[in-house]
């Protein structure tokens, strides 16, 4: 096998806020990626730094009276921390705030716009009269044009998902001053995508470039046309000058990915290898760049694009992956569940969440789901129950009976040959990021081990007279079937695999493609690798998040009902909707409020009592169709019977509006 050379990074994360379990799903998914490759022999570095630039990183440091490169300063060190005790094991770390980044940058610009591919245009956008600095959407606040929604965001409405441009923003103030923005010209420059259409075509469809789904969201982009992109931001802004414009700055999303070049650069000067040789134009090494799919249009078409633009090579691959989800919700703050690395940290170990995020990855951008409760239960079952047992079955013998020493043949050569072939098809399953699927072919490898010794019940046979040799043989084996075990975990759990290793008194496992048993070898005593996960730590870290939020930041107060908790599909199921016409309304004698409606449900006639005569007529409703739940228990009331219940929506008084549905729908028909 000849040696790749391989260069893989994870996205950038803002210098602006911590890292959550969100960010980590991939930085794990990375760090295994390169640990696997690693573990192969192969040549591979992993790199990343912190993205430093932009509107919002300047406005905090403002905020907290700090300096942008003091704040920078501060939040790069706790991302360390939380990255290094996460095991997730960057070759280098670095900033794109750093003299590497300014320079490349600077070159790939100079390059692209002495090709002819940069232009200048004056735009019009919104700008603090107070604060003296042009606004980003995000920063822009007002009432939504579409529902009158309060206090949204200048590009959506987080009430009514309307998207439309902060001019159109009713009421706008800057979300920086309070002040109402006005209108000021500036000229911009932009990066001539168009001018890469046809390499971006080449690019996207390429084989093995992109993900089957991201590769047909991109030829939709394509179709639909490049617009330039507009690549920088007037001062004052927090990033790097653009050579030969005083006063206009590189749009942070510009010199970001070259950040993952100038984090490489540094590391190449500091330790000697050859940049050139992973980046110049004909570089047959490999470039993996591993993102979120919702950055998917920066990596995919103005990455590429810059790249091939300024003379460098472009991506081998993009890999992204979906969104975390905690108990198959959104990560959200007041219940708990938008959960910082830290907290995390606080209360349980990393590579339970290393083990439960390989498990449940693959290579597609579905989104993956942290479930507590599964979560608890796949690491005591999988990592607790089935790996580390194995060792623990059968080391105490070894000990205690044979002075640490395994014994000086293998007594099953078959069944220790099988594990050693399922190599390379779970070195496939990594090598492909399915990564769900290896863990699955490890664990069904240490279901056998585990019957192996259900099998051979050590346990009984230490107790009979003259066993001892067969009881030797059955641990030891025991032992080099865990060993190899956990060679196959390794990317995935590197802590207990380097226990393991220690414990086993071994060097550090390579891939154990030629791995032979060992015999007549000295083991250590053996500790216990992993205890089983404490549901109370869970609640801990849920309430330690619900905590950050009255500390830090309050939820956005929101115009309607918080929608309701969530229900099984079952509960909804129960509830009988029908389409109901209403063949008699007519006021009720001594009631302000109720209609008495008689509505026909199809098979059979209802009498109804409506709390809506605020808002309609009974004239009005005759004739009607409209929607009610047909199966609610009948309720007595002063003025009759009321045998179901009609919707309507609105606050009350003369807003009510009760539902119609489309022509063509009948009296009685269910709606599920
Ligand atoms: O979306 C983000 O969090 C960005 N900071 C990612 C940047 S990735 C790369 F291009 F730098
Ligand atoms: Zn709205």
């Amino acid at each position: 096998m000849t040696a790749r050379k391989i260069l893989a990074t994870s996205a950038l994360p803002y210098a602006n806020g911590p890292i959550h379990l969100g960010h980590l799903v991939e930085y794990i998914q990375t760090d295994i990626w390169t640990r696997f490759q690693k573990q192969r022999g192969h040549e591979c570095y992993y790199v990343c730094a912190d993205d430093t630039h932009g509107t919002p990183i300047m406005l905090r440091a403002d905020r907290e009276g700090i300096t942008p490169e003091q704040l920078i300063a501060n939040v790069e060190q706790e991302h360390r921390a939380d990255f290094a005790e996460f095991g997730v094991d960057f070759d280098h770390y670095h900033s794109t705030h750093s003299t590497e980044n300014k320079e490349l940058s600077a070159l790939i610009y100079t390059r692209l716009r002495d090709r002819g591919h940069i232009d200048k245009r004056t735009i019009t956008q919104a700008y603090d009269p107070v604060k003296e600095m042009f606004l980003p959407d995000r920063f822009i606040k007002g009432d939504c044009p579409k529902c009158g929604a309060t206090d949204q965001y200048g590009d959506n409405c987080e009430v009514c998902g309307a998207t439309y441009s902060p001019t159109e923003l009713k009421n706008a103030v800057s979300a920086v001053s309070g002040e109402k923005p006005i209108e000021k010209d500036s000229e911009h420059y932009f990066f001539n995508l168009a001018d890469f259409a046809d390499l971006l075509k080449d690019w996207t469809t390429a084989e093995g470039h992109l993900q089957p789904e991201v590769r047909n969201k991109m030829s939709e982009w394509l179709e639909n046309g490049l617009q330039q992109w507009d690549i920088s931001r007037d001062a004052p802004y927090f990033g790097f000058e653009i050579p030969d414009a005083p006063g206009k700055y590189f749009y942070v999303w510009l010199d970001a990915p070259v950040g993952y070049m100038a984090s490489f650069k540094n590391f190449c000067e500091q330790n000697n290898k050859d940049f050139d040789a992973f980046w110049n134009k004909h570089s047959q090494t490999e470039l993996y760049h591993f993102i979120g799919k919702d950055i998917i249009y920066f990596h995919a078409l103005f990455w590429p694009a810059m790249l091939s633009g300024a003379d460098f090579r472009t991506p081998s691959a993009v890999f992204a992956h979906g969104f975390l989800t905690v108990n198959g919700e959104k990560m959200s703050k007041s219940r708990g569940t938008f959960i910082k690395a830290r907290t995390y940290l606080e209360h349980l170990n990393p590579e339970y969440l290393r083990y439960y995020f390989a498990a449940k990855l693959s290579n597609g951008v579905e989104d993956i789901d942290l479930n507590f409760e599964d979560f608890s239960q796949r690491v005591n079952s999988d990592l607790v129950g089935k790996v580390v047992n194995i060792a623990s079955r059968c080391s105490g013998f070894i000990k205690k009976r044979f002075d640490g020493t395994l014994a000086g043949e293998c007594a099953e050569p078959a069944l220790f040959q099988q594990f050693i072939d399922a190599n390379e098809h779970i070195a496939q399953l990594y090598e492909n990021r399915e990564f769900g699927k290896a863990m699955r072919e490890i664990m069904a490898l240490a279901d056998k081990a585990n019957q192996y010794i259900d099998d051979k019940k050590p346990w009984l046979i230490a107790k009979e007279e003259g066993k001892d040799e067969e009881l030797h043989a059955i641990c030891s084996m025991g032992i080099n079937l865990f060993r190899v075990l956990v060679a196959y975990l390794k990317p995935v759990i590197p802590a207990l695999a380097e226990n393991a290793e220690a414990f086993l008194n071994i060097p550090a496992q390579p891939w154990p493609s030629h791995a032979e048993p060992l015999l007549g070898h000295n083991i250590n005593k053996f500790k216990p690798l992993m205890t089983r996960v404490e549901p109370d730590k869970i609640e801990a870290i849920i309430e330690a998040s619900k905590e950050n939020l009255t500390q830090e930041s309050k939820p956005v107060e929101k115009k309607w009902d918080p929608i309701a908790e969530t229900i099984e599909f079952d509960d909804f199921a129960k509830i009988d909707l029908r389409i109901a016409k209403i063949v008699k309304a007519e006021h009720v004698e001594g009631a302000d409020k109720l209609l008495q409606l008689t509505v026909d449900i199809g098979d059979e006639t209802r009498n109804i009592f409506a709390g809506i005569k605020s808002a309609y007529q009974p004239e009005d409703l005759e004739g009607k169709l409209t929607v009610v739940v047909a199966n609610l228990k009948p309720r007595k009331m002063r003025f009759g019977l009321s045998e179901g219940m009609l919707l309507a929506a609105g606050p009350g008084g003369k807003d009510l509006w009760i539902l119609n549905p489309e022509q063509g729908a009948q009296a009685g028909m269910r709606i599920k």
